[in-house]
């Protein structure tokens, strides 16, 4: 069947899916499965709708690709497509419902503040201390995101971030950095993130060198089997199924803190899931073909 890979949109990550989505559609026609990379733009039932396709691999990064949207117009359609459904999109680009549903679980994640007005951010550094980070609650890539060390900087932070919709503000985690990557229901090996900068961020994620990715990551293998379960079930709470990538960090003391999900997560030749999928065996061709393998009706 013909497979379009859907890639692109209109999210502040939009040339971030149209890089990894260039490379999956190359991947999958090395393959020999016929597919066409389309740039959905603002018009996606224009530009999947009626076209013969028989499934979509969604690499469609952020709102509007990555939050439920475009699976309920898939879902609509009768497109089977790559990646959790809508539920499960939804869930996890929300930065505040995702940290609601694992709280609600008993999973570790830190404490947050949403910020409805500068004014907030007063009450914010009084309940969470410094460093702490202030977030678009809607955002990926890091994008609208700063470190806050001090409570003249939260006044920029709250300007760069507020342009991007909801803002929150959330403990600052001390300690070493992971990322852990799921693969139709199984983890793969985790990742280590070892960043000169003041976070792992935008900069960093796509255009800088200077980032240490350990995979192996260095830890003992029983706390590396731990922190892969509690992603696992992170994932599981949050209804994220055929792939994803779990953010995570472990503090001083050796506690897991889950951070966020992303439910497409980025496939450029910075990225994570590749670069994990590499260190269990599978190139990125094998890796394409098993995400889209996920397309199931
Ligand atoms: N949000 C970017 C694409 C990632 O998680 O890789
Ligand atoms: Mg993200």
């Amino acid at each position: 069947g013909k497979v379009a890979v859907a890639m692109g949109g209109t999210s502040a990550e939009r040339e971030i899916s149209l890089t990894g989505g260039r490379a999956v559609t190359a991947a999958l026609q090395r393959q020999g499965v016929d597919a066409v990379a389309v740039d959905i733009g603002d018009r996606p039932l224009a530009a999947l709708g009626g076209k013969g396709f028989d499934r979509v691999f969604n690499l469609v990064h952020g709102r509007g690709g990555e939050d439920g949207v475009l699976q309920g117009l898939l879902e609509a359609l009768g497109l089977p497509y790559t990646g959790s459904g809508v539920l499960g999109s939804a869930l996890s680009m929300d930065k505040l419902a995702t940290k609601l549903c694992w709280r609600g679980a008993g999973l570790p994640t830190p404490d947050w503040v949403v910020l409805r007005e500068a004014g907030d951010l007063a009450a914010c550094s009084g309940r969470l201390g410094f460093p702490l980070i202030v977030k678009p609650i809607l955002e990926g890539s890091s994008i609208g995101m700063s470190k806050v060390e001090m409570a003249a900087e939260l006044q920029d932070a709250w300007e760069a971030a507020r342009d991007y919709g909801p803002v929150m503000a959330e403990a600052w985690i001390d300690g070493e950095e992971y990322t852990a990557a799921m693969l139709q229901g199984e983890m793969l090996p985790l990742i280590r993130l070892e960043t000169p900068r003041a976070f792992y961020d935008f900069e960093a994620k796509y255009r800088a060198d200077d980032t240490r990715y350990l995979c192996p990551c260095g830890l003992p293998a029983a706390e590396e089997r731990a922190l892969q379960q509690l992603a696992a079930r992170a994932c599981e709470v949050l209804r994220v199924s055929g792939w994803g990538r779990v953010d995570l960090f472990r503090d001083r003391q050796g506690r897991p803190w889950l951070i966020e999900v992303n439910t497409v997560p980025g496939m450029t030749d910075h990225s994570l899931v590749p670069m994990a999928a590499r260190a269990a065996g599978l190139d990125f061709e094998r890796l394409v073909w098993r995400i889209l393998e996920t397309s199931v009706a």
